[in-house]
């Protein structure tokens, strides 16, 4: 697919097929997420890939905006490792994109799940439930899952009435 229809066609998707994603698929997608542009060229991602039924039910778990991750074969975790990044929220969520772009010129649906900065119940952060969960070492950040499928729902593709032209700024704002 054309880059221009990948954009036009990427919709958040919360809603999956059983069916599982093939191998290869997953393989492309994490191609794509280590061409992302990082900080100094650090790189300093972690993507834990996720397939196992029980541990999906249990990401879907951390908060209520990550409850859709229930119906998803597939679940990554973006990380960062802040030790080798203080940018690591901007490098991680590039990566995060590029996912999601993978999955949609796939013919898969996608969605971001946020975790950074996010609360699990009064007591856990959403990232320290995920901690636990995946056993993750303190020092790799969490900024969010993304949770990947075959869509069951159909969303309308992009249009270009969304290019908010009171926004563009040519030379001075
Ligand atoms: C930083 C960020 C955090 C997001 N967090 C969530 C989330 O926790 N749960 C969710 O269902 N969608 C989440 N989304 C998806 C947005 O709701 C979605 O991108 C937006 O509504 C636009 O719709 P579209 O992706 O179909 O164009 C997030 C998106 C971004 C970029």
């Amino acid at each position: 697919m054309e880059f221009f229809d990948v954009v036009k066609k990427r919709r958040s998707i919360r809603k999956f097929q059983e069916k599982e994603v093939p191998r290869e698929y997953i393989e492309k997608i994490l191609e794509a997420a280590f061409y992302s542009p990082s900080s100094r060229n650090r790189r300093p991602w972690h993507f834990v890939v996720v397939d196992d039924r029980a541990l999906i039910k249990a990401l879907a778990k951390t908060r209520p905006a990550l409850r859709f991750l229930e119906t998803a074969p597939l679940a990554i975790v973006v990380c960062g490792d802040e030790s080798i990044s203080s940018a690591w929220v901007f490098d991680a969520s590039i990566a995060a994109e590029h996912i999601q772009l993978a999955a949609a010129a796939l013919g898969l649906g996608a969605c971001w799940g946020h975790v950074l900065d996010r609360a699990h119940n009064e007591k856990k952060s959403a990232e320290e439930y995920i901690r636990e969960l995946l056993g993750i070492p303190e020092h790799i950040r969490i900024l969010c899952v993304i949770g990947i499928g075959y869509p069951a729902e159909k969303k309308e593709e992009h249009k270009k009435d969304e290019v908010m032209r009171d926004r563009i700024h040519f030379n001075r704002f």
